[in-house]
């Protein structure tokens, strides 16, 4: 199959990307999501390009499925580990930038602790930017892969009720995926006590609730945010324990929760925080399928900013025979 996509320069935030363009992105990861299921799930479609992973926090699925992504599309990969790095001995941000565009990466996926940084990175290199998590901003391909999981499971996010409960005030999940959802059609309602909303959501598509059995009933998905303990540095809550009382998903909350409502969690999960094992492996839970989808979602992207024309004919030459599952 041959087709030809759209191709901005960065994926850096989901604000400023039109309805089309997302629903473009969803529709390749299919695409892609089939060369997965495939038995050497590899295609050349990246051949000849380098992509670089540029982290300074700590990941577990965003890092892993975005190597996997560019090796399933044949592209050469590249890491940098802040802790190992040059950084120690003062290098600098920008340096290291240059460095790195210097090897010859054509795309530099970036996450920092510090809102912003993939926007800056961008202005230093010619290669695509991708936000991989900018500090509590954006997380625009966790976004992603969250509406085509719940696209995978329901058909279309239109008219969808869907509550975002929990850390919203710290999370670069809830801010992509309230602009995300919102733009798919879907009702947005953030569930969380007051000291975790952000200081003001005036301009945000939300609504508001502090009561999350009460908006239980109603739900066409839940999505349980991580509570963001490496970025919560006052007692925003009382303690864990109480949180989980009044916010976590347990096995009572699930039985509120239509039979045909999804689970969502962007992991890691602190368990019995957010929501309990129990919850974790309801049939209504999803999360495996959002791990497993972020590695199609991430050739989505990566195609759309390196490749041109689509190609996904298995690879043929001996070097590609190698499955990098
Ligand atoms: C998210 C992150 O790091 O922002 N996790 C992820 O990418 N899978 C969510 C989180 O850690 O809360």
């Amino acid at each position: 199959m041959s087709a030809t996509v759209a191709s901005p320069k960065h994926l850096l935030g989901m604000d400023g990307m039109s309805r089309d363009g997302l629903e473009e992105i969803l529709d390749l990861t299919d695409t892609f999501a089939e060369v997965g299921r495939r038995s050497i799930p590899k295609v050349p479609a990246l051949r000849g390009k380098t992509v670089a992973s540029l982290f300074f926090e700590d990941s577990t699925r965003t890092r892993m499925s975005f190597e996997t992504a560019a090796k399933r599309l044949s592209a050469d990969t590249m890491t940098f580990t802040a802790g190992s790095s040059s950084l120690s001995k003062g290098e600098s941000l920008r340096d290291t930038v240059e460095v790195i565009g210097s090897y010859g990466a054509d795309a530099i996926v970036v996450r920092h602790g510090m809102a912003g940084t993939p926007h800056r990175v961008a202005d230093w290199t010619d290669a695509c930017v991708i936000n991989a998590g900018d500090g509590c901003h954006e997380h625009p391909t966790q976004a992603l892969l969250d509406c085509y999981t719940l696209r995978e499971k329901r058909g279309n996010l239109d008219g969808m009720r869907i509550a975002i409960v929990g850390d919203v005030r710290n999370s670069r999940v809830a801010r992509s995926n309230v602009l995300a959802f919102s733009m798919l059609g879907a009702e947005v309602v953030l569930v969380a006590p007051p000291t975790l909303l952000p200081p003001s959501v005036d301009g945000w598509p939300v609504s508001i609730s502090h009561d999350l059995d009460q908006v239980l009933t109603g739900l066409d998905a839940c999505y349980l945010l991580r509570m963001q303990r490496e970025r919560i540095n006052e007692g925003l809550v009382p303690s864990l324990r109480e949180y989980a009382s009044d916010y976590g998903m347990d096995a009572r909350r699930a039985k509120l929760l239509p039979a045909d409502a999804v689970i969502l969690h962007p992991g890691p999960t602190n368990p019995g925080v957010e929501l309990t094992v129990e919850v974790a492996t309801d049939p209504r839970s999803v999360i495996l399928d959002q791990v497993s989808n972020g590695v199609s979602v991430r050739m989505a992207v990566l195609f759309m900013l390196l490749g041109s024309v689509l190609d996904v004919a298995p690879s043929r030459s001996s070097d590609d025979s190698e499955a990098d599952g």
